[in-house]
């Protein structure tokens, strides 16, 4: 199996995913990185890991399609089986997850469906709530809404800041997103309405 992962920004979970193969714990080759913001550091994660990458940017097409079926080409040239979303900070279209229905995942980090969208701990952590934690799911045309597959909880430590509870969660999101990647590499993700049940 060959995975893409998408990236906008630092790329620990890419990181996460590049160390989870040399232990072996993901059984696939990770053939491309996809990222949007030309120079970001998850550009120099992929670079350190030997990972081919790939720069696209929005604002070089004068049309999303354009600028997606760009992503699409080499995706496909790559033969690439699972596109894996870590930190990718942009929708998808529909006619992009068409392409590759039920074979995108994404990391949120707040426990879906509660705080959906880009400000996922700020929001959760200005509510009050007392858990929250990441949320692995498939992608589907509705944002953050798509089946589940794995959650990991965190609780709020009273003088936790937007940072501090940040860490908390992406270390969790390290060991869960990994997970649900060889889950799906085995087979072992049946989508059932709303629920992926784990076989
Ligand atoms: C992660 O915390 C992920 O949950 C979040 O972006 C961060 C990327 O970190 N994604 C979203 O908020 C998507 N709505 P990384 O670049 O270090 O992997």
């Amino acid at each position: 199996m060959r995975i893409a992962v998408f990236c906008s920004g630092s790329g620990t979970n890419l990181e996460a995913m590049v160390n989870a193969q040399k232990r072996g714990d993901i059984k696939a080759e990770i053939a491309l990185v996809v990222s949007d913001v030309a120079g970001c550091f998850a550009l120099k994660r992929a670079e350190k890991a030997g990972i081919k990458a790939l720069v696209v940017e929005r604002k070089k097409f004068s049309s999303g399609k354009e600028f997606e079926s760009e992503i699409l080409k080499s995706l496909q040239k790559e033969k690439v089986d699972l596109v894996v979303l870590a930190g990718y900070m942009r929708l998808l279209s529909a006619d992009f997850i068409k392409e590759y229905r039920n074979k995108i995942l994404n990391i949120h980090p707040a426990l879906l469906p509660s705080f959906k969208g880009t400000h996922g701990i700020k929001d959760a952590l200005e509510y009050g709530v007392k858990i929250t934690g990441p949320t692995v799911h498939f992608v589907t045309e509705d944002m953050d809404a798509g089946p589940i597959i794995l959650q990991s909880a965190v609780t709020v430590a009273e003088d936790d800041t937007e940072e501090t509870l940040a860490e908390s969660i992406h270390k969790e999101e390290h060991k869960i997103y990994p997970r649900a990647v060889q889950l799906f590499i085995e087979g072992r993700l049946k989508i059932e309405g709303s629920r992926v049940r784990i076989l």
